[in-house]
């Protein structure tokens, strides 16, 4: 049995084939309609969420499956009973479980305790499903992923994190330029490289901006995660040199701008460049259901 909890468990030629079979399923989906037929899922969020809860649970309905959306914001798992209980609850019904959650602890130990797969739809330091529709977006748009060069700019979170490790397994050199202080975390980045050094690639982190120059890609999200109660407008002035704003993407020479969304327009990504002929965001929340049909897919069929 697999999980996906962080990225790492997957090598090189398994991303290719999820973003092959994620690509064959957007081609054509009536191929199929009944992959997981008779098969489910539940859908468990801490957090809020359009596209991550929209795609998954639309993602069992074209498999033919059925995914049970449990709204957790009221209430942490743990909170009514322990993890492990609701893990061995939920086994006995459901053939996967996907979780959105504040601590990355609570989906280890939802895996430990469970006898399914487990999906991280978002926690404190990974967003793994997301990056596999990002490198799938830049795949459509440039032809290629290994060798080419993306620039994450803003706050170094579980975007970020997401980003170098499945960036470092595809071979993608990786720059995240964050101010100071706000740089991806320590333990996942060392990890992530002696994945790329394997690879071929590079990853990098750097407080200058001018390292966006001579990148294909640059990629931005919000500069206060969900779950950190900081005020967006008293962190602005430390953030904004790191905006993707019209001068910022003109000079670096990019082909391609992303954001996993939701954006906030005139902080992290101006309209201008939201809007912009280089933007491919709304590819990106699109292929998130191809990803996840694909991962379901994969995950729950083995295969
Ligand atoms: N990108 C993303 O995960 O969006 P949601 O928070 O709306 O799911
Ligand atoms: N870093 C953001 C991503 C939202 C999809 C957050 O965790 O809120």
């Amino acid at each position: 049995m697999r999980h996906l909890l962080t990225g790492f468990e997957f090598d090189r030629d398994e991303y290719q084939q999820i973003l092959e079979r994620a690509s064959d399923m957007k081609r054509e989906p009536a191929k199929y309609a009944a992959a997981l037929k008779g098969r489910s899922g539940a859908i468990m969020f801490e957090k809020p969420s359009l596209r991550t809860r929209t795609t998954f649970e639309l993602a069992f309905y074209r498999l033919g499956g059925h995914g049970v959306y449990l709204d957790l914001q009221n209430g942490e798992l743990g909170k009514r009973e322990s993890i492990g209980d609701y893990a061995r609850n939920l086994c006995r019904w459901v053939d996967s479980l996907v979780g959105r959650v504040y601590a990355q602890s609570t989906l280890e130990e939802l895996a430990t305790y469970g006898s399914v797969p487990v999906i991280n739809a978002l926690s404190d330091l990974y967003h793994p499903a997301q990056v596999m529709a990002d490198y799938l977006t830049v795949r459509e748009h440039l032809g290629k992923i290994e060798g080419v060069t993306l620039a994450y700019l803003g706050d170094g979170n579980n975007v970020t994190n997401s980003l170098l490790v499945a960036g470092a397994i595809l071979g993608v050199n990786v720059r995240c330029i964050c101010p100071q202080g706000s740089g991806p975390d320590v333990q996942i980045f060392n990890k992530a490289r002696e994945v790329a050094g394997r690879s071929g690639c590079t990853l990098e982190v750097t407080s200058e901006v001018g390292r966006a120059q001579g990148c294909e890609v640059l990629y931005t999200d919000t500069w206060v995660s969900m779950g950190d109660n900081t005020p967006l407008e008293s962190v602005k002035k430390k953030f904004l040199p790191y905006q993707l704003n019209a001068a910022l993407v003109r000079d670096s020479g990019a082909q391609l701008v992303l954001h996993c969304l939701p954006a906030h327009r005139g902080y992290e990504i101006t309209d201008e460049v939201m809007d912009g002929p280089l933007s491919a965001v709304f590819d990106e929340a699109e292929n998130r259901l191809h990803i996840h049909m694909a991962l379901l897919d994969l995950l729950i069929n083995g295969r």
